[in-house]
């Protein structure tokens, strides 16, 4: 009689890496653990660093799918390690950095200082009218459908996993991305931002920005927080488009 409640064998090969340590060469590393009810990878990394081996880095804060710092490539397509079940993958798992970020180490990237070059290039805050920048001005309401919309692109955790899917931003080192693309969708909808359509053509009215993007769409696959990402691309592709011809 089979155990049912035997568990897999799990084997993880890491791409181990520390730029920052001398001598240091990227390699695979072996590690092999047994897989336990609900684990995900977040849980199997930590048993690794507490049991293996110390001195893996990765990233992890929330551990919920929302700070957006674990991000990495689960063979070979970018996701969150802390809501990846390990149940839903072969035993054979291969873990490595997300790609175009600078490295930390091992599986550590920084996506924060790419987040915010990016924030302070496309200038992603609101940029209010003049009247209203008065105190004691009054907000009007927003319609709720619009407001659901923009709270839709607001739940970006900026991850980094669309940009590394996307194969014009391997190329091209200043594009934007999926996440740049998607925050200039979403100021442009709020209509507190008095920013024209000329200005957005101004800031992503070129290869780097709208007209970079290839339709590749893997973008849109691998976002864990499932923006709708494709529509937004090519509607804001057709609106600064339209400026240019103008
Ligand atoms: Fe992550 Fe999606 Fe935001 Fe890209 S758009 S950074 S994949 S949450
Ligand atoms: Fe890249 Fe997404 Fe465009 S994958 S090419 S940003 S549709
Ligand atoms: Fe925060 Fe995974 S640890 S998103």
């Amino acid at each position: 009689m089979t155990d049912q409640t035997a568990h897999r064998k799990l084997s993880f090969r890491i791409l181990r890496y520390n730029p920052q340590e001398n001598g240091s060469t990227p390699r695979l590393q072996r590690y092999e653990l047994e897989e336990a009810d609900g684990m995900t990878l977040f849980i199997a990394l930590n048993e690794i660093r507490e049991q293996q081996d110390p001195s893996l880095q990765f990233d992890f804060v929330c551990r919920a799918g929302i700070c957006g710092s674990c991000g990495m490539m689960i063979n070979g397509r970018p996701g969150l390690a802390c809501r990846t079940l390990t149940r839903n993958l072969p035993p054979e798992i291969t873990l490595a950095p997300l790609p175009i970020f600078e490295l930390i180490g091992d599986l550590s990237v920084n996506t924060g200082r790419w987040m915010r070059d990016l924030g302070e290039r496309l200038e992603t805050w609101v940029h209010m009218k003049a009247g209203e920048l008065d105190l004691g001005h009054i907000e009007e309401t927003m319609d709720p459908d619009l407001a659901e919309q923009i709270y839709l692109l607001d739940r970006c955790i900026e991850c980094g996993c669309c940009v590394a899917a996307c194969g014009t931003a391997r190329m091209r080192e200043d594009f934007v991305g999926a996440v740049g693309l998607s925050k200039i969708a979403r100021f442009r909808l709020d209509p507190r931002d008095a920013r024209t359509d000329a200005d957005y053509y101004e800031l992503i009215g070129d290869d780097d920005g709208v007209f970079g993007c290839m339709s590749l769409l893997a973008c849109h696959d691998v976002c864990p927080k499932n923006l709708p990402l494709k529509t937004q691309i090519a509607f804001l592709r057709r609106k600064i488009a339209a400026v240019g011809i103008k």
